[in-house]
């Protein structure tokens, strides 16, 4: 701080020069104009006194308003400084021990992610993706499938019928349901082209049953169908073997057992190799090793005929599995009700990086 200078105003101004480092925002551009305003200003008025100063004392008062001036100058650009850094401090300030916002990551249904990955890999292999309505015909979700009349799949207490007149046009059977499985769009596939037909159909189906761990009223399945000259039971076994190594390990063992179904003649049923003990047993699989992925057969001559092709000329074979089920076996979930409930302490545990990672 200078010295008094013993010329009280100029004692006076440095006094207040002085205090302004301690001025706020608004009495700082005041304090401004008061002091070194062109018009007003008290040591602007001060130094316009100088050249009408007597020679020798000119020159000392003259240094003395100068230095006065100066010193002004820089304490104002100072304390603008500080004030606007302080300013811009406050803006970003930053509370370092907030816990962090969750971040929400959204992703597909695992379900979704299985059917995709199923898909993925038979389209792959050749087959294309065809779909089909979820209100059926009694004809094409049973007759046309070769299930003789009376089938018990047909009665009230698996099939849930609509309360709606039957469609006309469907001499054989126009009653409406909810499709029980996807196979009738077999029959659509084949009424709709001509071989070489190569499809995957994925589609929600309904079927009368209890809500309970291994049971859903709702349920999807995938349907695949193949149908050209020549094909064989070895193209049924290839395909779906080489699906099952894809999509589970390379070294997957399957097996494929004798089974019925209406519309396929043969039929298997195929097993994969559990997931989770790899064969030696466990309440998983109920000690077997084995765990049933899916239904298969050969297309039935009836079935081919019924979507309007030549069984003379034409074989195929057909599966049906489920991705629910399917999801279930991969991720070791125990419960099937787990994949509907839509509860977030469970869906988050299928998000990459881990559960609701932030
Ligand atoms: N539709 C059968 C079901 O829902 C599954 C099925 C089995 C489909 C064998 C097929 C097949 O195409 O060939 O249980």
């Amino acid at each position: 701080m200078p010295e008094p200078t013993g010329h009280p105003d100029l004692d006076a101004l440095l006094l207040r020069v002085e205090r302004i480092p301690t001025l706020d925002a608004a009495q700082l551009e005041a304090e401004h104009i008061a002091l070194l305003g062109r018009k007003q200003g008290a040591i602007t008025e001060l130094l316009k006194k100088v050249p009408q100063l007597p020679l020798d004392e000119r020159k000392a008062f003259g240094a003395k308003v100068n230095q006065l001036k100066l010193r002004a100058e820089s304490l104002f650009a100072e304390r603008r400084a500080q004030l606007e850094a302080e300013q811009r401090g406050r803006g970003e300030a930053v509370d370092l021990t907030m816990p962090p916002r969750r971040r929400w990551v959204g992703i597909d249904h695992p379900v979704t992610r299985v059917i995709d990955e199923l898909l993925g890999i038979f389209r792959e292999l050749g087959f294309a993706v065809a779909v089909g309505p979820e209100v059926e015909t009694d004809w094409l979700n049973f007759g046309a499938l070769n299930f003789p009349p009376d089938h018990p799949a047909m009665d009230l207490h698996d099939t849930i019928y609509l309360d709606a007149p039957p469609i006309e046009e469907e001499p054989h059977g126009g009653r409406l349901l909810l499709r029980t499985h996807t196979s009738p769009v077999q029959i659509r596939v084949m009424l709709a082209s001509s071989p070489p037909i190569r499809v995957v159909i994925p589609g929600w189906c309904y079927r009368n049953d209890p809500f309970d761990p291994s049971h859903a009223p709702a349920f999807s399945q995938i349907e695949g169908l193949a149908i050209d000259e020549g094909i064989s039971l070895v193209d049924l076994k290839a395909t779906l073997t080489q699906f099952a190594r894809r999509f589970f390990s390379p070294s997957t063992r399957v097996r494929f057992r004798p089974s019925f179904f209406p519309f396929t003649e043969p039929s298997a049923e195929m097993d994969v190799e559990c997931q989770l003990c790899h064969g030696s047993g466990c309440p998983a699989c109920k000690g077997s090793g084995w765990m049933e992925i899916l239904g298969s057969g050969m297309v039935h001559p009836k079935v081919i005929a019924n979507g309007g092709l030549d069984p003379e000329r034409y074989t195929g074979f057909a599966w049906g599995m489920g991705p629910h089920r399917i999801a279930l076996l991969r991720y070791g979930v125990p419960d099937i009700r787990l994949f509907f409930e839509g509860d977030m302490r469970f869906l988050e545990q299928f998000v990459p990086g881990g559960q609701g990672a932030p």
